[in-house]
């Protein structure tokens, strides 16, 4: 029996994650071994405990075989210290959990190619990939902090920082990655300014002699922003750093229509994993039963796959996300003229309906 950690969180967090959950409690009744275990993290933790990411939480992921998450985050927290803010929650758990690879895809589907904003010829078809080094860089690097200087003016500062061993693993997870796609890896960096990224480019030289099958080729990150809403298509598989991730990722999200739509697995080196839709805990529509569970829906089908090894459940999920879009149901944030709104309940159960 393996055990999944639930991890609902905040906002939107509770209903997205009710939906997958009934998508996981139909596949048991197909005889999936799962026991489910909820667990508080963001601001709900820090309401019940003062912290964002309680010890008790933390060794339920621990403990657990896969985690599912949902978001974290409100306005009602956001004057808190940096330190116990929601988002300490999930930064919290990524790098204890080191949970250093972070796998966004962004695929556009073609029932929804006219909720991208860009021409349907430009992303027809679209299917990347970013990996996103999760547990390095910017975010976690240090010193960090605010300072006063001599003069009495205050001065913030975060430090840029990799190692090797770090840049050389998600340099693997991504060239694996690309093993089992169209073979091709663009490595982003600013290896023009930045020494840490100049590191970056030449370790991912290293890496691809490994992988003679891979071609690699390297991109400074404001030309791959640019190239991202020009002709996303070109690329195949993007590596990236933890912030660049960040921002790139959102921007790819976009491509496809809708940010409602995109699953994310973050990996450790064994495979576990914890899986939460790319979105946010989106305040503004919380509580509303508007928000699109499709997201969160695809990331129990990417844990099914990663983490436990049940690749035939996962793709009963997407072929069941499929049709539910061709039978015209849609959310809020995809919605179009001639399609069925629906709300966040409606469209889990329509999904567990076709399951
Ligand atoms: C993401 C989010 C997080 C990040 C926030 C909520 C800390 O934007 O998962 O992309 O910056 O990594
Ligand atoms: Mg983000």
């Amino acid at each position: 029996m393996k055990k999944i950690a639930v991890l609902a969180g905040d906002g939107i967090g509770p209903e997205i994650v009710r939906e997958a959950v009934k998508v996981l409690e139909r596949l048991r009744a197909d005889g999936l071994a799962v026991e489910l275990e909820e667990g508080l993290v963001g601001g709900a933790a820090y309401d019940v405990h003062g912290t964002p990411l309680p010890e008790e939480t933390l060794a339920l992921a621990r403990s657990a075989d896969a985690i599912l998450l949902g978001a974290v985050g409100g306005y009602k927290w956001e004057s808190l210290d940096i330190s116990v803010r929601p988002e300490k929650g999930l930064l919290g758990l990524r790098s204890e959990l080191a949970l250093f690879s972070n796998l966004r895809p962004a695929i556009l589907y073609q029932q929804l190619a006219d909720a991208s904003t860009l021409k349907p010829e430009v992303v027809g078809g679209l299917d990347l990939m970013i990996v996103r080094e999760l547990t390095g860089g910017i975010y976690f690097g240090q010193p960090r902090g605010v300072r006063t200087l001599d003069n009495g003016e205050r001065q913030g500062f975060n430090t840029l920082v990799y190692r090797e061993s770090e840049i050389e693993r998600i340099g693997r997870s991504a060239f694996d990655i690309a093993m089992k796609r169209d073979r091709r890896v663009c490595s982003v960096d600013k290896a023009n300014v930045l020494e840490c990224t100049e590191l970056w480019r030449e370790v991912m030289e290293r890496v691809a002699q490994d992988y003679s099958e891979v071609e690699l080729s390297h991109m400074y990150v404001d030309n791959a922003a640019m190239q991202l809403v020009r002709a996303p298509k070109q690329f195949d598989v993007m590596v990236t750093t933890n912030m660049f991730g960040d921002i790139l990722s959102d921007c790819a999200a976009m491509l496809t229509g809708s940010i409602g739509m995109l699953p994310s697995a973050s990996l450790d080196a064994s495979g576990k994993g914890m899986y939460e839709p790319i979105h946010g805990s989106a305040p503004d529509i919380a509580g509303q039963n508007v928000a699109n569970p499709l997201a969160t829906i695809l990331s129990v089908a990417m844990m099914l796959r990663y983490s436990l090894d049940e690749a035939a459940m996962a793709g009963r999920i997407e072929q069941a996300v499929d049709r539910v879009l061709d039978q015209g149901l849609r959310t809020a944030d995809i919605y179009s003229e001639g399609t069925r709104k629906v709300s966040t309940s409606e469209m889990g159960d329509a999904v567990v309906a076709v399951l």
